[in-house]
């Protein structure tokens, strides 16, 4: 099929490439000048994994072309709107690229179209966009209009959309709902060629599941909020355990283990971040609130994330004493790791706290440096994790890059001024860091002293605990 994607952010150009990989003809308009004479040119604008390899190979047999809205518009016999939907100050998503697009739409094509909103939206935006076509059509626009959120992580976006769980429509057509299945065909069926298959295991096939336009937004909204308070909860449930000296890895564990609980997005940590559920919280609050409803309950799980990077600094002020003067090491700048995505990431929030108390911030990430000097041109930043802990206080450990998994205790004990470490993602030993002689501090877990070492590794192995320090 002829397919237009609109926009090429991390949504855009992972459906356009994938489209076309799977067999479509995908034209995909970018408006930003410089970023599309990149696109046509071969340079990505963001880091992630495969979809650079996909881009290159489609392009080269000719299945995906960059150009402008205008010319991706007149292309396609089906539309993904993947345009970004970024908060406003009241919460609410502002729209007004939809709407450009739409207006586009219906003021350039004559005969039928499929227009489908891939991008994040409120509930109803189907209906306001049907509203706007029909309002301001010149030439004759014929269209349905159909929802198809996207459930793509950023770091395995490829992955997540060759191989889905679920692929969700939202069409109140027979006809909007068929072209749909026929476009996603190929991954329903899993018959392509996967272009990531050595990384990728085989899969099941996905559930296709067709509701309408109303339903499909509603379960975007509602799938990112409910992995945001689980996220939460687990949160909370940390800040328990470093109270009782219980540990929040086991407790996760033991919850997970229960299938109607599961124990993905069980992970405590410095917060969520990135573009999509800081902004998607606060978005379905403010859905729920103008339809009369008080989502009471996801303003608390606003309230908690944001909490999360005092809750750190807070206990890095109880160990350092005094911030002012203080070296730190900020290991990982990325919201997660495998991206070079810093939106709305804790680890800015962090930096900003520790540079206003007067510390010396060194960070490194192997990806996600050059976005974050835009907000943070004055800090020192670093080629590896051991320039960045030369002469540091402390070492934060707040982007779980697998980097950092092998890290070399040795050289690290020799360059760092004091041997401390707060693993704000849980991803180290404690065991392991107290045998080379480290203090090592995590979330929800018992904070462990290079003494303690085998007192932990017979507590872990215990029913009844150790004695464990209690304070961070
Ligand atoms: C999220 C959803 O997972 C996708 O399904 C959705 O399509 C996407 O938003 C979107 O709306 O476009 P993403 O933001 O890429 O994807 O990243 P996640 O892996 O969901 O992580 C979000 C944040 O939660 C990160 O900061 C991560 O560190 C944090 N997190 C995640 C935790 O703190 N604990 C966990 O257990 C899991």
């Amino acid at each position: 099929m002829k397919i237009s994607v609109i926009g090429a952010g991390y949504v855009g150009l992972t459906t356009a490439a994938c489209l076309a990989q799977i067999g479509h003809d995908v034209f995909c308009g970018e408006s930003d000048v410089p970023k599309l004479a990149n696109l046509q040119n071969g340079v990505m604008p963001l880091f992630e994994p495969h979809l650079e390899d996909v881009i290159k190979s489609v392009r080269k047999g000719d299945r995906l072309r960059f150009g402008s809205t205008e010319e991706a518009i007149a292309w396609g016999d089906a539309i993904f709107i993947c345009v970004g939907t970024p908060p406003l100050p009241n919460g609410d998503a502002d729209l007004s690229a939809i709407e450009k697009v739409a207006r586009a739409i219906a003021k350039q094509v004559s005969g039928y179209r499929l227009i489908i909103e891939k991008s994040t939206v409120p509930v109803q935006t189907g209906a306001q966009l049907r509203k706007h076509l029909s309002v301001h059509s010149t030439h004759g626009l014929e269209y349905d209009v159909a929802s198809n959120p996207e459930f793509l992580r950023e770091g395995t976006s490829v992955e997540d959309f060759l191989h889905p769980d679920r692929i969700v429509i939202g069409a109140d057509s027979p006809r909007a709902a068929d072209l749909l299945r026929e476009i996603y065909e190929p991954i329903v069926q899993q018959k392509f060629t996967c272009p990531i298959h050595l990384s990728c295991p085989k899969r099941e096939q996905p559930i296709f599941l067709a509701t309408d336009t109303s339903s499909a937004e509603l379960i975007k909204h509602a799938s990112n909020s409910f992995l945001a308070m689980k996220i939460s909860f687990i949160n909370m449930v940390a800040n328990l355990c470093e109270v009782v000296g219980a540990d929040v890895t086991k407790v996760s564990q033991g919850m997970g283990l229960d299938p109607r609980i599961g124990p993905a997005f069980l992970n405590p940590g410095i917060g969520f971040g990135g573009f999509c559920f800081p902004k998607d919280v606060q978005a379905f609050i403010r859905i729920a609130e103008k339809s009369g409803c008080d989502f009471s309950l996801l303003k608390e799980v606003e309230k908690i994330n944001q909490h999360r990077v005092e809750h750190i600094v807070e206990k890095l002020r109880n160990e350092l004493w005094v911030m002012r003067g203080k070296k730190l090491a900020v290991w990982g700048l990325a919201f997660k790791p495998n991206t070079d995505d810093v939106r709305f990431a804790p680890s800015l929030a962090l930096i900003k706290t520790l540079v206003d108390e007067g510390a010396i911030v060194s960070a490194y990430d192997p990806e996600a440096m050059e976005k974050a000097k835009a907000a943070f041109p004055d800090i020192n930043y670093c080629s590896d994790p051991y320039e960045a802990a030369k002469g540091a206080d402390v070492v934060l450990i707040v982007t779980e890059w697998d980097e950092f998994r092998q890290i070399d205790w040795d050289r690290l004990s020799t360059v760092v001024e004091r041997p401390l470490i707060v693993d704000c993602r849980n991803m180290l030993n404690p065991s392991e860091a107290a045998d080379h002689g480290f203090h090592y501090f995590s979330v929800g877990r018992p904070p462990v002293l290079p003494a303690q070492a085998s007192s932990v590794a017979f507590a872990a192995s215990s029913p009844v605990g150790g004695s464990r320090q209690k304070s961070f």
